[in-house]
């Protein structure tokens, strides 16, 4: 009798869960959409697609094809795997197709950073973003910083075993900070550093605003650092000084076209160290992982690193004609975001209904432009999984029309020379100062993101020629 109400218990389960599958089937039925699934009410396919990753994108892509509907992290949303769509959709925002970003990363990153705001207010602050990293500060003011700071930052680090997961993510931040607002590794900068990690974390988070979650840490740490930041530009315009750095050119409202109130520049500058954070550090610890697993590729760079040495005087800080020279520095840095797939795609949404790629999508749906199968196809990147940087020695392939691992359209990143000029200066000094091995043992995952959990340790040693 016992088995029999458990297997009558367990049918009755089964009907339930199938009929409620079949529910929210329906009522995702208009016409017109793509086809896909769009699993459990409110959960949709999250927890398949976190836990599968890209092997249940590709699995949905062999069923429905390079376009398809789904419902993830809470909204439905439309997954376009397709690369000419993907070109369109990021060149097309007028068309209604705009960043489409978790409500938590707008909530904390404020209503005036560049990814919730469009058209010409988006243009506006993407003008002012671009006049404080121009190719004219970053060799005159920019780089000089970059310089210094990586020096100091990566000064005594030989015999020890290091967390080269906290050291990237330090460098990125603190190296933001001294080229934002001239501030240097010191008791501020930490206090800084520990709010914005909290930001960070709340941007990653469900918008639950309840004591104890990150949502709620995030937001606290928006306010405090709104309040840092306020109470720095109050300062600075006390002083009547004339700074050289990212906040100076801000604040200078007489000389620069870009007029920000103080709302608006404290968002940029929240804006800049986000975007900067998690891509420059991932890319910087995975480009260290590639390096001690692919010897030649590390002869290579080095020998590049240790030429520009030995022009140079010891001291001699890395100039705009250096970085130029480095050209497979530069490859290794493609070649590690490719590989690595620092980022899989980017998000947007729809502001009214529209045809795209002949289905109709409604307004207000979430579109993942899912770029992260482009870089492992074998017509563009022979041999995929390998790391090979030399294919990047040709200049062509950086200016193929589906390489999009810096966006696309009116989005492109505009901080991928910076990017670029902070991973290489880290890579120099790196290099050429000293010989690492892992210690071994630690775990690192490809998705959602590309992190150490425990940490990824090496032991470092002295450079000896
Ligand atoms: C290796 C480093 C980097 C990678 C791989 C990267 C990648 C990207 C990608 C894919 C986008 C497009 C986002 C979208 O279309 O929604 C983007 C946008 C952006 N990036 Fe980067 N980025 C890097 C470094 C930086 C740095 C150092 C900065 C700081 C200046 C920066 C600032 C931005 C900003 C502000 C946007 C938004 C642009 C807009 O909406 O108009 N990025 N980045």
């Amino acid at each position: 009798m016992a088995v029999f109400m458990a297997i009558l218990g367990l049918v009755l389960v089964l009907c339930f869960c199938s009929a409620l599958l079949r529910w929210n089937e329906v009522r995702y039925r208009k016409k017109g959409l793509p086809p896909g699934t769009m699993g459990w009410p409110l959960f949709g396919e999250t927890t398949e697609f976190l836990k599968q990753g890209p092997n249940f994108l590709k699995t949905q892509r062999a069923r429905y094809g390079s376009f398809f509907k789904s419902h993830i992290l809470g909204c439905p949303t439309i997954v376009s795997m397709d690369p000419e769509i993907n070109r369109y959709i990021l060149m097309n925002e007028s068309k209604g197709l705009v960043p489409g970003y978790p409500q938590s990363m707008l909530d904390i990153l404020g209503k005036c950073n560049i990814a919730a705001v469009h058209g010409s207010t988006h243009k506006y602050m993407r003008g002012a973003l671009l006049s404080i990293i121009s190719h004219t500060l970053m060799r005159d003011q920019l780089l000089p910083k970059i310089d210094e700071f990586m020096r100091a930052h990566l000064s005594n680090w030989d015999n020890q075993v290091i967390n080269i997961q906290d050291k990237t993510k330090e460098m990125a931040f603190l190296s933001s900070l001294k080229q934002i607002a001239g501030i240097e590794s010191s008791s501020i900068s930490y206090s800084f550093m520990t709010e914005f990690f909290k930001l960070v974390l709340g941007t990653l988070s469900l918008p639950i605003d309840l004591p104890g979650t990150n949502y709620r840490r995030g937001v606290q740490a928006r306010k405090n650092i709104i309040s840092i930041m306020s109470q720095l530009l109050e300062e600075r315009r006390a002083s009547k000084e004339i700074y050289q750095d990212m906040l100076g050119c801000l604040m200078g409202k007489d000389e620069s076209k870009y007029k920000l109130n103080d709302e608006e520049i404290i968002d940029l500058v929240i804006t800049l160290m986000y975007s900067g954070y998690e891509t420059v550090s991932t890319t910087s610890m995975m480009a260290v992982k590639y390096l001690h697993d692919h010897p030649k590729a590390l002869e290579e760079l080095r020998k590049e690193h240790l030429a520009i040495r030995e022009r140079k005087g010891t001291v001699d800080p890395i100039d705009y004609n250096d970085l130029k020279s480095m050209r497979f520095t530069r490859a290794v840095i493609f070649e590690t975001s490719r590989l690595a797939t620092i980022v899989n795609g980017v998000l947007r949404k729809t502001t009214r209904d529209m045809e795209l790629n002949g289905y109709l999508i409604p307004k207000g749906w979430r579109i993942y432009v899912y770029t992260r199968e482009i870089n492992y196809d074998p017509f563009l990147y022979p041999d995929p999984l390998t790391f090979n940087p030399w294919r990047w020695m040709d200049k062509s392939l950086e200016s193929q029309n589906y390489f999009l691992i810096f966006g696309g359209g009116t989005r492109q990143c505009p901080g991928k020379e910076l990017g670029i000029a902070e991973i290489s200066t880290f890579l120099h000094y790196f290099v050429t100062r000293y010989r690492w091995e892992e210690v071994g043992g630690d775990k690192l995952m490809k998705f959602p993101r590309v992190e150490a959990p425990n940490g990824l340790h090496i032991r470092v040693s002295h450079l000896t020629n």
